[in-house]
This record gives C-alpha cells, sequence and structure tokens, in this order.
C-alpha cells in the first residue's frame, strides 16, 4: 500500500492543559487486543503502528488527502505492547473510499519477528466481496484480520469495541 509510512502534513495542534483536544469526527472505536507469536504466547514489548483514512476518506498523507480533511483526527497511532502482549488504540470505525473496503492498516515491530505489515477489515462489510486484498485471503488469513465489531454499551465513551488479536510468526 503506498500509503506507509505516514508522516504528518502539519504538526499536531499543542494543546495546554485544561484544553479540549479535538475530537475526530466519525464513530468512535476501541480497538484492544493481545500481540500473539506463532505459538500464541504473549509478545512482550511489541512495537504497533496503525494508520487509516479519516472520517471523508482522506489520509494524512500529501497524495492521500482529499478535498476535505478531519483536522481533529490524527490519522496514526502508535503504542508498544505491554508485559501481557495487551495494547489498545482509540480510533475510528474505518470508512471506505475509492476502491478500498473499509481497513486499518498495522505494522508491528519486535526483534523476535522483524517487521510485519497487515491491515484489519471489518467482518461482514459489504464491500470486503469487491475488494483486491480482501478477495485474495483464503478463511484462515481473513479469520487473522477480520475485525468483529461490538455495539459499545449506551453512555460508553466510544461507539464500537474490538478485541482483535495481532497473530505474528
Ligand atoms: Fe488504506
Amino acid at each position: 500500500m503506498w500509503t506507509q509510512p505516514f508522516f504528518l502534513l502539519k504538526p499536531l495542534p499543542f494543546r495546554p492543559d485544561g484544553q479540549p483536544l479535538p475530537r475526530a469526527r466519525g464513530e468512535h472505536l476501541d480497538l484492544h487486543g493481545v500481540v500473539r507469536d506463532g505459538a500464541g504466547r504473549a509478545v512482550d514489548g511489541a512495537e504497533i503502528e496503525i494508520w487509516q483514512c479519516d472520517v471523508h476518506g482522506s489520509y494524512r498523507h500529501p497524495r492521500g488527502a482529499g478535498d476535505r480533511i478531519d483536522a481533529g483526527f490524527q490519522g496514526f497511532g502508535a503504542t508498544r505492547s505491554d508485559g501481557r502482549g495487551g495494547y489498545r488504540f482509540r480510533t475510528i470505525r474505518p470508512v471506505p473510499y475509492p476502491g478500498r473496503t473499509p481497513h486499518i492498516h498495522v505494522k508491528l515491530r519486535h526483534p523476535a519477528f522483524g517487521e510485519v505489515t497487515s491491515q484489519l477489515f471489518v467482518a461482514g462489510e459489504p464491500g470486503n466481496a469487491g475488494d483486491f486484498l480482501y478477495r485474495s485471503l483464503d478463511d484462515a488469513d481473513r479469520g487473522e484480520v477480520d475485525m468483529r465489531l461490538q455495539r459499545a454499551p449506551a453512555g460508553d465513551a466510544v461507539s464500537w469495541i474490538v478485541e482483535r488479536d495481532l497473530g505474528v510468526g
């Protein structure tokens, strides 16, 4: 995918304490899970990066930005798995853009396995059947990259919750 590596078009705004942070448009999503190696063991200290387009279908990328950009959406996130392999991101439910079904790009790095790049998809999304990449995956592969979104409880800070372990090796 040409969208990687991500980089910022301009610096993120600095907000003094007490100032509200910009809030991304779209349906907020809590994405979390455990990084696991080929034997199913939790991987501690894996670097995890995600990036995706905003609710208007624009990437934070000079060639990806469309006519409309959500300035409240950072476009990427980075974290590190904890001692139990756990990770968590707050993002938005991915949306389609021309030619692609909704997806979240993900990259993992760790000395044990090097670097792995993949994409996560929304299970059951109608556009999946016509997506060149999703179509190229067999059922086992899809089982590794499907996100089964659950509606968050009323009053929650997010609209959707998904637990998605990330398997490497
Ligand atoms: Fe993409």
